[in-house]
């Protein structure tokens, strides 16, 4: 006789692999990744607990189950992520949107005018210039990235987010910003020292984009590049708001420093880590 697979047999099952595979939150991976395979809200799989899946339902929710144990990260698998309240589509051509990068979101609103003109260095799917955007209706927003599939698929979410209007998407290094006048310029740009690379989570150092995630000089190129061009870039009382590692705080508020750039403050995250730095171009 064949055996029943119940929804919840299923869910018991993908937890226990889960665990033994040592995934974080076990049972709420296995409740997305089958809310996602069988098109349900968590609600409509608690409802649905005692439905018997039928083979198709099985061989499409099986091999995604494998996947994520073998620490695929579920937004890729999902396809999609949550950020600032907004759906963000993700592939592994971007860089999985963090919560603590909200932080960052929130400086810069902090300083928004009624209107004006920002640019999101590093910009990947897009989250921080699209949510800046859905806040900012007055402001003229650009999102640059070196990456074209992340330009891409920023593009998408910012069409998704009904926000496209608003934003110029521009190919780019951050070595050389446009030759444009600024009142805020915002970046999460890589900031993982190469060495700290082997200590990653699997599920970042196997699947996430290494262009996102790694830069030279212990992780401080970015912040070097992104200062030294900060006053030319930004309008006098302008401010650049940078995302930064939990050990960088000294070392960004120096380099700002010495650029020339005031008002230099760190702000931490819910957490209590360092999380992001600011200064002002002199008014
Ligand atoms: C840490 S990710 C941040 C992505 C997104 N802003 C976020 O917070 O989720 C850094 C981004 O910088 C881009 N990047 C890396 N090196 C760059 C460079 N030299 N110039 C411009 N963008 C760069 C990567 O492609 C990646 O999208």
């Amino acid at each position: 006789m064949t055996e029943i697979w119940t929804l919840l047999k299923l869910l018991r099952w993908a937890t226990d692999f889960f665990s033994g595979k040592g995934i974080d939150s076990p049972r709420l991976n296995a409740e997305l990744l089958l809310a996602h395979a069988l098109k349900l809200d968590r609600v409509g799989l608690y409802m649905n607990y005692d439905r018997p899946l039928n083979a198709e339902e099985l061989d499409l929710i099986r091999p995604l189950v494998k996947r994520r144990a073998q620490r695929e990260p579920l937004q890729y698998l999902i396809g999609e992520t949550e950020f600032w309240s907004l759906p963000f589509k993700v592939t592994p051509d971007v860089l999985i949107p963090r919560a603590d990068t909200e932080i960052l979101v929130e400086e810069a609103l902090a300083r928004a005018g009624e209107n004006g003109r920002l640019l999101d260095v590093g910009c990947g799917s897009g989250a921080i210039v699209v949510s800046l955007a859905s806040e900012l209706p007055g402001w003229q927003l650009e999102g640059l990235d070196i990456s074209p599939v992340a330009l891409t698929i920023a593009s998408e979410n910012a069409m998704a987010n009904g926000v496209a209007g608003q934003i110029l998407f521009r190919n780019g290094d951050l070595a050389e910003l446009p030759r444009e006048s600024y009142d805020l310029i915002v970046s999460n740009p890589p900031y993982i020292a190469a060495a700290e690379w082997e200590t990653l989570m699997p599920e970042v150092r196997c699947y996430e984009p290494r262009l996102a995630l790694v830069a030279v000089d212990e992780g401080l190129v970015c912040y070097c590049q992104l200062a030294a061009q900060a006053s030319e870039r930004l309008n006098p009382g302008g401010w650049l708001l940078v995302e930064i590692g939990y050990q960088q705080g000294d070392a960004v508020r120096e380099i700002f420093s010495a650029a020339g750039l005031q008002e230099i403050f760190l702000r931490e995250d819910y957490a209590g880590q360092p999380r992001v730095v600011g200064g002002q171009r002199k008014k």
